[in-house]
């Protein structure tokens, strides 16, 4: 235990509160942040925030998008729970997710999609969970600017090495897929399989196009299955499994894809219950923990109060199960599912016209009543 937190411990026994990082990010991460603390609050949980802002009010006062005052302050809770945060295009900064990820080593992204009452889904009894390998593939940031002296030397290379002359005007991203970074997302996923009383693991893969990547993925994955016979396994072409996920979407249960895939699919998921509105997630590693929601700061509707919340709570609902507290996780759970299907309250991306504040009231009441 990281001496921070025994600390802490030692402060507040017997009634101990759990220390999280919270960064409220940028765009409508605020707006959604804070109605996450309302709606964990009336569980009866105590979360000490510790509040750490990253993105554009960093960069505004600091310089950086990720001050290193954010790595150390999830170092030292361990867990966080963070909101979205833009990623400039073009500015020379970093993606901060991508950038956390790998400083914190959270290899695995955990999605959760379920089918809930009252949304605009075009499907019911979807329950599917994709899990992403968080670190390699083309998001390693293996990059060769057009132009560059280093992608000069890198066609000279292909040339001789491939056989390939990549044209003067390509710009170049690389795309590493290692048995060491496969084998434990593989493991990961079929003892998040077992640990959760779940049945099958699909994997999405291009072995066929891309023999050596995604051909190490595949085969590295078949090869623990067989060290689990009490979970079914089998792999899909990643096109076609794009395909039966909108043709019947309820055949499938845990998803295990590389990283690129694992993005696009997971979008592809949230839109399956009712849009990205709706879809939590983790980023998990042995040593840290990062609860964010699926959707990104959505600048389109930043600062106007209609955003919805749910995404963001439903993640709060994940870290709160991963630090012990899985009654007040199923207490927000519970309130999200009655105050969709009751239908009164309904944000915009839902098809209503109720507002953040509106849906917060919703949930904090709801979760009262669950638990009065
Ligand atoms: P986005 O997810 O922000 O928005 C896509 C669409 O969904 C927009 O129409 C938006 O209004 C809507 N939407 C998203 N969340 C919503 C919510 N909670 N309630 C109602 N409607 C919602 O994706 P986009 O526009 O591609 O990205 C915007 C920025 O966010 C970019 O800079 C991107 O890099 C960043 N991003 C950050 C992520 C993170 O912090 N983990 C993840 C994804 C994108
Ligand atoms: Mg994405």
């Amino acid at each position: 235990m990281a001496p921070g937190r025994a600390g802490a411990r030692g402060l507040r026994s017997p009634a101990v509160a759990h220390r999280v990082t919270l960064i409220p990010g940028d765009g409508i991460g605020p707006e959604v942040a804070a109605a996450t603390q309302r709606v964990v609050a009336a569980t009866g949980v105590e979360i000490d925030w510790v509040v750490q802002d990253a993105g554009e009010p960093a960069i505004a006062s600091e310089g950086t998008p990720l001050p290193d005052r954010v790595l150390g302050s999830i170092e030292e809770t361990r867990n966080a729970l963070k909101g979205p945060i833009t990623t400039p295009v073009g500015t020379g900064f970093r993606s901060v997710n991508v950038a956390l990820r790998q400083e914190l080593d959270l290899f695995a992204a955990v999605r959760p999609s379920t089918s809930l009452p009252g949304t605009r889904a075009r499907f019911d009894g979807v329950d599917v969970v994709v899990i992403r390998e968080n670190t390699e593939d083309l998001y390693a940031g293996i990059e060769f600017e057009m132009g560059s002296a280093q992608l000069a030397r890198l066609r000279q290379k292909l040339r001789v090495l491939a056989g390939y002359t990549v044209r003067t005007d390509a710009g170049v991203t690389v795309k590493p897929i290692s048995v060491w970074g496969t084998r434990r997302i593989v493991r990961f996923a079929f003892d998040f399989v077992r640990r959760n009383g779940r049945r099958r693991v699909t994997v999405g893969h291009k072995a066929n196009i891309m023999r050596f990547s995604d051909g190490t993925f595949l085969f590295t994955a078949a090869a623990e299955a067989a060290g689990y016979p009490d979970v079914g396994f089998e792999e899909l072409y990643v096109d076609d499994l794009a395909m039966l996920l909108v043709t019947e979407p309820e055949r499938f249960d845990v998803l295990l894809l590389p990283n690129l895939y694992g993005d696009i699919l997971s979008d592809l998921c949230a839109g399956l219950v009712g849009g990205l509105g709706m879809a939590p997630g983790a980023n998990l590693g042995w040593e840290y923990a990062v609860f964010e929601p699926v959707h990104g700061s959505a600048p389109d509707i930043a600062g106007r109060g209609v955003a919805n919340p749910i995404a963001m709570v439903l993640s709060a609902a994940m870290l709160l199960s991963h630090v012990g507290e899985s009654s007040g996780a199923e207490a927000i759970r519970e309130a999200v599912r009655t105050v969709l299907m009751e239908g009164r309250v309904r944000t915009r991306d839902l098809g209503g016209t109720a507002g953040t504040a509106d849906m917060t009231d919703a949930l904090t009441a709801a979760v009262r009543a669950g638990l009065g």
